[in-house]
């Protein structure tokens, strides 16, 4: 897809991985109209000349938030959604109540599902269109202390898949990218501490987006980021009794971080 033609709908652009991909996307001519729940943070977004840009404020939990989005982008005239709006959720799954699990699976799974119902019509009409999930590779490798955000990931990763094989008649792509840790607010101080506890890599926001920005360009429509984080994927789903075994040896490291003040999670 020509960027310079690409007329793009980013959720979750006043974040760390957003703000990357409004900037690139920006720079590379795409008209943007991009959203979050915070007004402030979004109209502070700092965001190259020249093209088009508008913002709305929403939350992508409430039918409403979906609704006012989804008519900003017909009037919009949106030819690609990038559903990127999510929250983490690091604790141990006993420890957390039901509306950290509700608000999670929410935000990471119920709002991209319902905002891409939204738009499919509009999509459907255009030449070309494309909808973008952000997933994480804990939807492929679900992890000790993130059960309700790998349930959401996962989730999201099946549904990019079904819509994938349901479109294949239409010119609709459906991409999904597995993104590994990235160095942005969503991580709070325990879940830093516990990548680095865990030698797991982290990635700038800019790394990620630059590859989310490529496979928009040229494909391909399925990808994980990093290595070995796409090994151990393929392995989850070839052979999950070793990546259970493996990841035994963590837990104790992982329930210490979990455990940490409610304000450093
Ligand atoms: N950071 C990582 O380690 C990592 C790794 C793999 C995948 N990912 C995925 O990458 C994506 C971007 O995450 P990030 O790291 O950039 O997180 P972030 O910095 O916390 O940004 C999250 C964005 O989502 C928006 N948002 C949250 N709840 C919302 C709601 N109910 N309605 C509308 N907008 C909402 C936030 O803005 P408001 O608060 O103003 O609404 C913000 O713009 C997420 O899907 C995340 O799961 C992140």
């Amino acid at each position: 897809m020509q960027l310079k033609d690409a007329r793009i709908v980013l959720t979750g652009a006043s974040g760390g991985l957003g703000e990357a991909l409004a900037r690139q996307l920006a720079g590379a001519g795409a008209a943007l109209l991009l959203t979050a729940r915070d007004a402030a943070r979004l109209a502070a977004i700092p965001l190259p000349g020249g093209s088009e840009v508008q913002r709305l404020a929403v939350d992508l939990t409430q039918p409403a938030g979906v609704a006012a989005l989804a008519g900003a982008a017909h009037a919009f005239r949106a030819n690609v959604l990038i559903n990127n709006a999510g929250i983490g959720g690091f604790g141990l799954l006993e420890a957390q109540d039901r509306a950290t699990v509700d608000a999670i699976l929410a935000t990471n799974l119920a709002a991209p599902m319902h905002l891409t119902q939204a738009l499919l019509p509009l999509l459907r009409e255009q030449p070309a269109a494309a909808i973008v999930n952000i997933g994480s590779s804990f939807g492929s490798i679900p992890f000790a202390g993130f059960a309700a955000y790998s349930a959401a990931k996962a989730g999201l990763r099946a549904f990019s898949q079904a819509l994938r094989r349901e479109l294949a008649d239409a010119p609709v792509r459906v991409l999904h990218v597995a993104p590994r840790a990235i160095d942005t607010p969503l991580n709070p101080p325990a879940v830093v501490a516990l990548n680095s506890a865990l030698g797991s890599a982290c990635d700038s926001p800019d790394t990620v987006a630059a590859q989310i920005v490529a496979m928009l360009q040229h494909g391909p429509d399925e990808r994980h980021i990093g290595f070995p984080e796409g090994l151990f994927a393929w392995l989850n789903g070839a052979a999950p009794r070793l990546l259970d075994r493996g990841l035994a040896g963590k837990l104790a490291i992982i329930k210490r971080h979990a455990s940490a003040p409610a304000d450093a999670r």
